[in-house]
């Protein structure tokens, strides 16, 4: 089976997984850590390099302020809860977001663990807090603004390398595989630019009954797709880069 060297999840369908159990959303929140801790496991077993999991949009701060502080009340346990689990199993934690609107109890140990697990190399699990793709992108190009106006940078010579570098991503590879579990059938603002290339997998599973099992089927779904990046089947056989292998 090929395993992505990177694996973005949008983890969705927490509140309706609590909701068709008649329970408060946030206990769906709460289950969905729990799948959380098991997903982690499962992709440092398979040896999946970078799991990056979108746990707050940009756009998740204009929820009702009980669930906000809720959200950020588990994310603060999960964090504080994980710093030994990470550092036993050599697990890097990372960030990616417009993390200074975080609460500051928050971006502290933010700041603590993924000074802490620096060295870790194992996997890197990259948490997207605050994060919308359009916002990363405007910070960018703000600061390569900056950078033009200062007279470091020529506006014509900008390249997309130039761009790659200054996204919250810049020391990240691109997604390989991007599984979007709750039944939507939309990417919702998440790492637009990093995704040009990216297989898409779609499951009508809320992320709280995502499953070890489920993962093993999306990889393998994505296992049998043939990654062209615009060339020809043909063109990647001659250069190596594809195994020759019968693929869907
Ligand atoms: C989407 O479900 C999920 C979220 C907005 C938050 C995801 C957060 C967690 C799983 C917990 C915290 C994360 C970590 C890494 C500890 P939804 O509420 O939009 O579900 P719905 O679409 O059914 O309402």
């Amino acid at each position: 089976m090929q395993i992505p060297t990177h694996l973005a999840i949008i983890m969705d369908g927490n509140g309706r997984w609590a909701e068709q159990r008649r329970l408060p959303r946030i206990l769906g929140h709460r289950k969905g850590v729990e799948t959380v801790q098991t997903i982690v496991d499962e992709c440092l077993e398979l040896g999946v390099r970078y799991l990056t999991l979108y746990a707050f949009s940009s756009e998740n701060w204009g929820r009702p302020q009980e669930e906000v502080e809720a959200l950020m009340g588990l994310l603060g346990t999960f964090l504080k809860k994980e710093l030994s689990q990470l550092q036993k199993r050599g697990i890097r934690l990372m960030a990616i977001g417009e993390l200074d609107r975080l609460p500051k109890s928050i971006s502290k140990i933010l700041n603590d663990i993924t000074k802490k697990t620096a060295d870790n190399d194992r996997m890197v699990l990259n948490l997207a807090l605050s994060y919308g793709s359009r916002n990363e992108l405007t910070r960018a190009m703000q600061r390569l603004g900056r950078e033009i106006a200062a007279g470091k940078l020529q506006a014509d010579d900008l390249t997309e390398m130039d761009i790659e570098a200054v996204l919250d991503t810049h020391s990240i590879p691109g997604p390989d595989l991007l599984i979007r579990t709750g039944g939507e059938m939309r990417i919702s603002n998440f790492m637009l630019w990093q995704m040009a290339y990216t297989e898409l997998y779609f499951t009508e599973t809320p992320w709280p009954d995502f499953s070890r099992n489920k993962l093993l089927q999306a990889i393998e779904v994505y296992s049998h797709r043939q990654r062209r990046f615009g060339l020809t089947g043909a063109q990647l056989r001659d250069v190596g880069a594809d195994d020759g292998e019968e693929r869907h």
